[in-house]
């Protein structure tokens, strides 16, 4: 079923697993490319078929948008959807305000496709999403021509004035950020002439893949140390191309860890996406001593995809570099959790964006390592965590605040504590990773539902 609703609050108290996990599941589909397949769909001329499509929250927020906007979004099966697009420059104004739900994906992305369009559109959020930076954003596409009206700071709700005819940009990215870098590649698409991004350190490339796929020319060059420049020839011909959207590794990553961590597990997950720009944490575990094989590597969709299966073993401490931080950007606060587990100190490096996330990430992860008995601190932008090299104390009550990734790091926790975690709410789990309790059951987790 479609659902998007009010969640009500799930509480959950963890105990620590009796027996090993074991078994072999399939994650949901990846959540940054579920979005832009639905939304270089409706901006394409034709019928898109999306497989794999991840039916969380943040997603069909995704999906009402492009809906509002003129597009027909028809759900055909689970995971299987079906967009009629109205091509490039042809949305319509919505007759609502677009709620993008807790989704910064949703919203940043959004704003580039609305900005050069001639409508007027308002644009709001869950308390998450309302609390989060705009102005990333809405300072580069101002130089399209269009207008934004936000909130002290740059805030939700937020009006755009958009224009039908945007001046293409050409914008270095202050930040590390894949949704800048995408909002303004999709503001240049219904611009005449040459959009130019460049990124002082390379992040996820899944708008610069999907782009292609759909048609338009597009050229990445190397710059500097990792970085890129991106180069778009404005208002391509985009036509509908069928998509698979591989397993979110960042949804892997939980039930991988918690293998890792609980004695004796051994649990495959299969078809995991793979794209070098987001394997920073696989890297990274095996580095702390993780066993994580690769097996049946394949190219689905334009994007590397395989199974991991992680095996349960001693882990060391790890020190994992700054530059490392885009391709991983929303795994530390369960690599924060593995580490409290390992043998000896973590540093994880330049952390900074870490602050923005759903909540901040930053303080959030370090309070759920405290509350549970774990040693952890924050110098600077760096997080230092003292791992036990063994069952953390536990006991804690974890506040998620909103924030899907810091209730499926408590629950990983829960699992290899010596006392039992409680997770205030892990309704928002839902928003990307829907089935998260029952998949963890299914290998064996025993979380009460
Ligand atoms: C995403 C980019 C990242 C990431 C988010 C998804 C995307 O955000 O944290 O979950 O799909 O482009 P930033 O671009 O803000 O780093």
């Amino acid at each position: 079923m479609e659902t998007m609703h009010a969640s009500a609050s799930r509480p959950l108290t963890v105990r620590s697993a009796t027996a090993p996990l074991s078994g072999s599941v399939a994650v949901p589909g990846d959540k940054s490319i579920s979005h832009r397949a639905l939304m270089f769909a409706a901006l394409a001329r034709g019928e898109t078929a999306i497989t794999g499509l991840l039916e969380g929250e943040d997603v069909l927020r995704t999906a009402a948008a492009m809906r509002a906007l003129g597009a027909t979004v028809t759900r055909v099966a689970p995971g299987r959807w079906q967009v009629t697009g109205r091509g490039l420059g042809a949305l319509q104004e919505p007759d609502d305000v677009l709620d993008m739900g807790n989704s910064g994906t949703a919203a940043r992305l959004l704003s580039g496709i609305l900005a050069s369009h001639g409508i007027f559109s308002v644009m709001t959020g869950d308390g998450s999403l309302r609390g989060r930076p705009m102005k990333r954003v809405t300072d580069p596409l101002s130089a399209t021509g269009a207008r934004f009206t936000a909130r002290a700071g740059g805030r939700l709700p937020l009006a755009i004035e958009g224009v039908a005819e945007p001046a293409p940009l050409s914008y270095r990215l202050p930040v590390a950020s894949a949704q800048v870098k995408s909002a303004v590649l999709l503001a240049g698409l219904n611009a005449a002439g040459t959009t130019r991004v460049e990124e002082p350190v390379a992040t996820r490339d899944h708008t610069e893949n999907m782009l292609r796929h759909f048609g338009a020319e597009l050229s990445v060059a190397p710059l500097g140390a990792g970085g890129r420049v991106i180069t778009l020839a404005g208002r391509p011909d985009l036509v509908a191309r069928d998509v698979a959207v591989p397993g979110d590794p960042s949804s892997a990553a939980f039930v991988l860890a918690a293998a890792l961590l609980v004695p004796g597990s051994s649990v495959t997950v299969r078809g995991v996406g793979l794209n070098p720009l987001r394997t920073g944490l696989f890297a990274t575990l095996r580095e702390m001593g993780a066993d994580l094989r690769l097996s049946n590597e394949r190219v689905e969709g334009g994007e590397p995809v395989g199974d991991l299966t992680a095996v349960a073993g001693p882990l060391r401490g790890v020190d994992v570099p700054a530059d490392r931080a885009p391709s991983m950007i929303d795994e530390y606060p369960i690599l924060a959790v593995v580490a409290a587990h390992a043998a000896g100190p973590s540093r994880f490096r330049g952390l900074e964006e870490l602050r923005v996330k759903e909540s901040d990430r930053l303080s959030a992860t370090v309070a759920l390592l405290r509350r549970n008995g774990v040693t952890v601190e924050v110098v600077g932008d760096d997080m230092l965590v003292t791992g036990t090299g063994g069952a953390v104390p536990g006991g804690g009550l974890v506040e998620t605040r909103m924030d899907h990734r810091l209730a499926m790091s408590a629950t990983v926790l829960g699992l290899v504590a010596a006392a039992p975690v409680t997770v205030d709410d892990t309704a928002f789990v839902d928003t990307s990773f829907p089935g998260f309790i029952a998949l963890m059951n299914g290998i064996g987790a025993g979380l009460a539902a």
